[in-house]
């Protein structure tokens, strides 16, 4: 187990020389270093970096479980922390997280020490910074503090103090000969990135390979419809040399198809690559319009890949980037975000077949709200309306020109954006005669994203149909399409690889799905409602404020929640159903704040 010992003599160094070097310094007077009055080339690089700061204002550590308090740190320009009691243990960490950078001191610490993030509900284990749940990927750092004369002192090295995030330990020299576990990773996107990240933390010593045919190393695709980043260097989640550093060969080639038989995947252009754990990670392949026009004009595009955006964008970069004819046909997420995109530059109609946005998953009111929302930057809406042909432009006949409705109407186009959903990119086990597909396409896996009826072989993110148990729903089958139960899922199937043996426990056993999407203003969600449905939506605020939490309920249980302008509400429900204490669908219609609660 090379990279299991490598792993072990690196967590134990730096633990131990901290350890030792908090003694000494907690006899020093405040921001004195502690070896200042050596010679530098007497010291090594982590002895030298290690010093004692005052914290700003702060003159005691009187934190109750559950409490956090952020806190500048004189001497290191612009420098916080965030103090924490973690379950007992005070000590502070890096304050922001390390996802998009939110204020971790307005998100919420549960009483058994787990930091969830405000925005998009990224958790850390707030006792070793760890992360405990997508979508950071970087952990946090932790540092010791001590209350002396008055004042609290943080111990750490100033660079860690300044930058406040940890990257994990992934590094692994796999021994060419040395072990035989081989995992391969089918997909190049979240899930892959959750299971690679995983998979090394918890001391996986074999090769993992990831194949994917995106052409480009895993990225940030939330990111893609929200701001149109058609730059894949600018959305990377990892670089090369992070990948090189923890032996993790990436493959740029398609799976045609997978021998279960004798354990391999078969690829177009590298041949076939041996495993003795599969994971298949896919996602989805977005959807196309079977109708006149949509398959053989230029310039309609969909939107799932850095390709797409590229496409996207020099059709809208043409001419000087002077004003163009958007229509964008679907208004769910990606075609609402597509919207409020390039509502700013352009003249976007989106065409939807519901009576008003995002109904079927937010509701009708909730729905109406987005839709004014985006009204305001201009955005005309056709709904209840269904699509006829596309017909091309009279300047190109090559490319369209105007999309019509199943009444008539003409609506004239420079681009065409499709956000009609995705199916699983599953096409390639199609015809396999061991695998049997769910009529969507998807693969059906336990709770550790084991595929029924496989061996040594997992499904997560988006081609997964896996048995939630969430509020209400019953252990029922349900395939989610969200960023982070992706990420998750492939953290759960590498947990499930290092320790076949291990229960699910914690946060593993159960974890509520976060979603988020920025339409006129950030949403926030979290919970799930297509295992059990939703019978009632009791909102709490008003969407006239741009300040509302709706909860979505199945009887007296609260099944999902969504939030805008009201944070830390989602996030502080998602903890509180991760531990069964979601209050009642009648406790809410009284007036009951979710935050009065405390810390979960
Ligand atoms: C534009 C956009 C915006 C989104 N915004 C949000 C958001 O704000 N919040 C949220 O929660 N979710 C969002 N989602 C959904 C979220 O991105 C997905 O749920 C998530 O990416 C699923 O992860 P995955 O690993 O299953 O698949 P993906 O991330 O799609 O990765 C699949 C990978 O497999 C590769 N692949 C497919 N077939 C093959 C093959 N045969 N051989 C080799 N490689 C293959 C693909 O190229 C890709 O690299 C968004 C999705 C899109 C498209
Ligand atoms: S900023 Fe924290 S989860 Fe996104």
């Amino acid at each position: 187990m090379h990279c299991a010992a490598t792993r072990l003599a690196s967590i134990l160094r730096p633990r131990s020389f901290r350890v030792s070097s908090i003694l000494t310094l907690n006899h020093l007077p405040a921001s004195a270093s502690l070896f200042s009055h050596l010679p530098n080339r007497h010291l090594s690089i982590s002895a030298r970096a290690m010093a004692e700061y005052k914290l700003k204002d702060v003159t005691s550590l009187s934190l109750k479980v559950g409490d956090k308090q952020e806190a500048e740190v004189e001497g290191i320009e612009g420098a916080k922390v965030l103090l924490v009691n973690a379950a007992g243990t005070i000590q502070a960490i890096g304050p922001k997280c390390t996802h998009y950078g939110a204020p971790l001191v307005k998100g919420v610490l549960t009483a058994n020490g787990r930091i969830t993030c405000p925005w998009h509900g990224a958790c850390f284990n707030a006792k070793t910074g760890d992360v405990e749940d997508a979508p950071a990927l970087d952990y946090l750092p932790t540092f010791k503090v001590v209350e002396k004369d008055g004042a609290v002192y943080v111990s750490g090295d100033k660079e860690t103090i300044k930058s406040g995030r940890r990257k994990p330990n992934i590094k692994c020299a796999v021994a060419k000969q040395a072990t035989s576990d081989k995992v391969v990773i089918v997909g190049g996107g979240s899930g892959a990135i959750g299971a690679v990240e995983a998979l090394r933390e918890k001391g996986f010593s074999g090769s993992i390979t990831v194949v994917t045919n995106e052409g480009y190393l895993p990225i940030d695709r939330p990111k893609l419809s929200k701001a149109l980043i058609a730059d894949p260097s600018k959305v990377q989640l990892r670089d090369q040399a992070w990948f090189d550093s923890g032996s993790i060969t990436v493959v740029q080639d398609e799976v045609t198809g997978v021998n279960f038989s004798n354990k391999s995947v078969q690829t177009k252009g590298a041949g076939n690559i041996a495993y003795t754990k599969l994971i298949l990670s896919t996602g989805g392949t977005a959807r196309t319009l079977p109708l006149q026009g949509f398959k053989v004009l230029g310039n309609i595009f969909t939107l799932r890949n850095v390709h797409d955006v590229k496409k996207i964008t020099d059709v809208l970069g043409a001419n000087g980037g002077s004003k163009k004819k958007v229509v964008i046909i679907g208004s769910s997420f990606i075609g609402m975000e597509a919207a409020n995109a390039t509502a700013k530059d352009h003249d976007v109609t989106v065409i939807g077949m519901e009576k008003v946005p995002l109904e079927r998953i937010l509701g009708h009111d909730i729905g109406v709200s987005a839709q004014k929302g985006l009204e305001k930057s201009g955005v005309k809406f056709y709904l209840s309306a269904s699509v006829d042909k596309a017909e091309p432009s009279a300047d190109d006949p090559s490319k369209v020109g105007a999309v019509f409705l199943k009444d008539g109407t003409k609506l004239d186009a420079d681009v065409v954006i499709l956000g009609i959903g995705v199916s699983p990119a599953t096409e390639f086990l199609r015809d396999n005669s061991v695998v049997r597909l769910e009529k969507d396409g998807s693969l059906k896996t336990d709770e550790t994203y084991s595929v029924v009826g496989l061996k040594d072989v997992y499904a997560i993110g988006d081609i997964a149909t896996f048995p939630y148990h969430g509020p209400g729903s019953e252990g029922k089958y349900v395939r989610i399409e969200h960023w982070n139960v992706a990420q998750k899922s492939g953290r759960i199937a590498a947990h499930h690889i290092v320790s076949p043996g291990a229960v699910p426990t914690g946060a593993d056993a159960y974890f509520t799905p976060v979603f988020w999407s920025a339409l006129s203003a950030q949403l926030r969600y979290c919970g799930n409602t297509a295992a059990s449905g939703y019978d009632d939506i009791v909102v709490q605020g008003s969407f006239d404020s741009g300040s509302w939490a709706a909860f979505y309920t199945k009887g007296e249980t609260v099944v999902a929640v969504a939030t805008m302008g009201k944070d830390p509400v989602m996030v502080q429900s998602a903890e509180l159903m991760n531990v069964g204490k979601m209050p009642s669908k009648s406790q809410l219609e009284g007036g009951l704040d979710v935050l009065s609660l405390g810390a979960p």
